[in-house]
């Protein structure tokens, strides 16, 4: 129940200053988000590659109003490659963008967006590392599998997301499957309509298995995006069954969210790559996280009471 609301106040400005002047906040905040600038985040992809983990690095925005800050956008994630250089880690840490934060809701958004992420794609190839697309709102998604076509006519490596709860998806899933791509399959984290996307979590999980059973069957390279102990175990069968290997797929978790299962799945041999979000811009990336598990609202709304 609680869930839409939070997710109804994510896009909410008034909510956003709120929250971001509550006093507690940023305690709750630190649990999600490494840090705000990219000296907090650099020793934390040390820590997490030197425990065998993965990382892709978020810089967190999204829903932008203005130029000026598509081109801060890219620019935070060249800064972000030049120090990632430094620490040599390869396709070990990679990253993940939103789209609107580069400009695609502005106006000439879908061109705009792709002239700032190609710049950030070409930068993270000549490092030997990739950039990932994540999946907003299902309005976005055209836009985004055409630049993510676009991009790898150039640089194959680039990987998206796709949302189990849309209808869509499972043919996306077998386009991207045949045509060799990376993709990310998550559950989906937005507030969508009954007429695009299923609400039940019970048919979500089942859409979420059929889904990573076309992807471990195709020609791609699926990466498993969640924390459900369920949804973890079916996806090892899945591959064990497609006869795949340990790194012809990978598991994916956010940073601060089951760090024992991530410990574990590394130990175990699997990659496991940790979603590594940092920046000054949390509010929308926090508000998710806050849907996704009332206990965090609970533990939210306690930090705030008690300052
Ligand atoms: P589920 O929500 O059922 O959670 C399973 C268990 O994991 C919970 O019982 C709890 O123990 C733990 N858990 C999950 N979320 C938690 C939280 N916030 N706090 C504490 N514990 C939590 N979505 C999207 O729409 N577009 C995208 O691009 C991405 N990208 C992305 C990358 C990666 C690496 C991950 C893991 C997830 C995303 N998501 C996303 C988010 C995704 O759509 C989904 O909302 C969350 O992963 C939660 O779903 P789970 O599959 O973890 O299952």
């Amino acid at each position: 129940m609680l869930g839409p609301v939070i997710l109804a106040a994510s896009r909410s400005d008034k909510m956003r200053r709120f929250v971001s002047a509550a006093p507690g906040t940023k305690q709750v905040v630190a649990r999600f988000i490494a840090g705000e600038t990219v000296d907090d985040v650099v020793p934390i992809v040390r820590d997490l590659s030197e425990r065998g983990l993965e990382v892709t690095l978020d810089v967190v925005g999204e829903d932008i109003t203005a130029v000026e800050q598509s081109y801060a956008a890219r620019d935070a994630y060249l800064e972000l490659i030049g120090r990632l250089k430094e620490l040599g880690l390869g396709e070990r840490a990679e990253m993940s963008v939103k789209l609107s934060m580069f400009g695609q809701s502005l106006e000439n958004g879908h061109e705009l967006a792709l002239s700032n992420v190609r710049p950030v794609v070409e930068a993270a190839a000549e490092i030997g590392t990739t950039v990932t697309l994540d999946a907003e709102d299902h309005t976005t998604l055209d836009s985004m599998f055409a630049i993510h076509e676009e991009l790898r006519k150039d640089f194959p490596q680039t990987g998206c997301v796709i949302q189990a709860y849309l209808f869509r998806t499972e043919e996306d899933a077998r386009r991207l499957a045949a045509n060799g791509s990376r993709v990310r399959i998550v559950k989906g984290a937005y507030k969508e309509p009954a007429s695009v996307a299923l609400q039940d979590k019970a048919e979500i999980d089942k859409a979420y298995v059929r889904i990573m059973k076309i992807l471990m069957e195709g020609e791609g390279y699926p990466m498993i995006g969640s924390h459900d102990p369920r949804l973890v175990s079916i996806g090892q069968e899945l591959a064990r069954r497609a006869g795949r290997k340990l790194d012809e797929y990978e598991f994916q978790m956010l940073y601060g969210i089951r760090t024992e299962e991530q410990n574990r799945l590394a130990a175990e041999g699997h990659r496991m790559r940790v979603y590594t979000a940092y920046g000054t811009d949390w509010y929308g990336y926090f508000m998710r996280r806050l849907a996704e598990k009332p206990a965090n609202l609970l533990f939210f709304v306690r930090s705030i009471l008690t300052k």
